[in-house]
Formats: C-alpha cells, structure tokens, sequence
C-alpha cells in the first residue's frame, strides 16, 4: 500500500536529528546512570559533577530519586515490581532528552542487576555511562542524613534497601567511587578524568 493511501504521511525528512542537536549544543549526549545506597552521597556527587559540566559550557538535566518520585513518578512504590517501573520511565524519559542533544544525570538506587540492565537496554549500552558510588551501608545508616535508616530498622518503613531489600552491587562501572577514600572534588575528578572525552564534539 502506498503510505499516503493510509492517513499516515512521514515528516522524517523535516525532523532534526540528535546529531544536529549535539552540533548546536557543542556535545555529545549521554546517560550518567549514578547507583548506590540511600544516602551513599549520589546526589551530593553529581550537584557537584552538574557545576563542574555547567563551567565547561554542557548543557546537563541532573533527575533524582526524591524529585522524580514527587512528580512524574509519585504512584510509584518501593515493591520490586514499582522500582522497576520507576526506572523504566526514567530510562525512558531520558532517552528523549538525550536524542535532543542534553547529557543527563541520573541519581537513583537502581538496586539490581535486572533494573539497571532494563535501564541500559533501553538507553542504549553506548549512551549509557554507569557509576557507582560505593558507600558500605554501615556508613549509609551511621551517617543517616534523611533519619529513614532509623526509621527503617524500626520497622517504620518497609522494602528499605539495604535493610529489607537487596542491594546488588555492579559488576562493571564505567567509574567506582569509594566516598570514604576520596573527597567529593576527588570523586567529581575521576569521574570528569572519564566523561569529558565521551562528551567532547568532535565534527567528523
Ligand atoms: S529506586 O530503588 O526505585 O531506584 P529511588 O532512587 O527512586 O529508588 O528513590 C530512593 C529514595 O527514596 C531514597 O534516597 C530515599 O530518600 C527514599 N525512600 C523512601 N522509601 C524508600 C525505600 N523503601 N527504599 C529506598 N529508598 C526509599
């Protein structure tokens, strides 16, 4: 059947491309998947990451946890089947900043092999930049910046992970950030010492 016979009439020609986003942004665009525990310092790192790109002139989207589930995410549970939806979308969401040349960073628990696997497949392994920020959880809980471990261990809030609820470390992290060997200017450095060759336009 000839395409106009069906209603359906293709723009393709007349939509810009991610490459035309990149080239006007000077960039290439990327996934920063950020994983680790409650209050490993995920966010912390990439506020700090987010002021270093900014200085250098990328256009970055940092999404978090608590700001995503306040929002888009906010019917969303911490059962298994609910995380995974919650970062179905986000993977998704991501995905449509990206093609419109934006590099994001994206700081959520993600807690298993499957979940950030989903992420991945559906961001694309290479636009996918994953890190790790390796905090042990007796660090997490004795630091405990938002009171929820306590609350936790007091059987206030269910599936916390880490407490109730797995946590599986990566296998395989583009970067591992260990927070109680290196400071967070450190931390920022080994990951920027990665990051801003992938980042880099390059007209070719
Ligand atoms: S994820 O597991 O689905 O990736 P996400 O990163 O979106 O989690 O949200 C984690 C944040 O939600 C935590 O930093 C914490 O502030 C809050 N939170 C509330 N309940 C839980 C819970 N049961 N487990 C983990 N984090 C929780």
């Amino acid at each position: 059947m000839n395409k106009l016979d069906n209603n359906i009439h293709p723009t393709f020609d007349r939509i810009l491309k991610r490459e035309d986003k990149e080239k006007l942004l000077n960039q290439r665009s990327i996934v920063i998947w950020i994983t680790g525990l409650s209050g490993s310092g995920k966010t912390t790192i990439a506020q700090v990451l987010e002021i270093e790109l900014h200085k250098r002139g990328y256009l970055t989207k940092l999404l978090d946890g608590d700001n995503v589930r306040s929002g888009i995410n906010n019917n969303l549970s911490f059962s298994e089947v609910d995380r995974k939806e919650n970062i179905r979308r986000i993977a998704e969401v991501s995905k449509l900043f990206m093609k419109g040349g934006v590099i994001l960073i994206n700081c959520f628990i993600s807690p298993t092999k499957e979940i950030r696997d989903q992420a991945k497949d559906i961001v694309g392994e290479n636009d996918f930049f994953e890190i790790f920020v390796n905090t042990p959880l007796e660090v997490c809980e004795e630091r405990d910046i938002k009171g929820l471990y306590a609350k936790a261990r007091a059987g206030l809030i269910k599936n916390f992970t880490g407490i109730d609820s797995p946590y599986e470390e990566p296998e395989n992290p583009s970067v591992e950030i260990k927070t109680e060997e290196c400071s967070i200017t450190e931390s920022v450095q080994i990951i920027l010492d990665k990051l801003l060759l992938r980042i880099e336009y390059k007209n070719d």
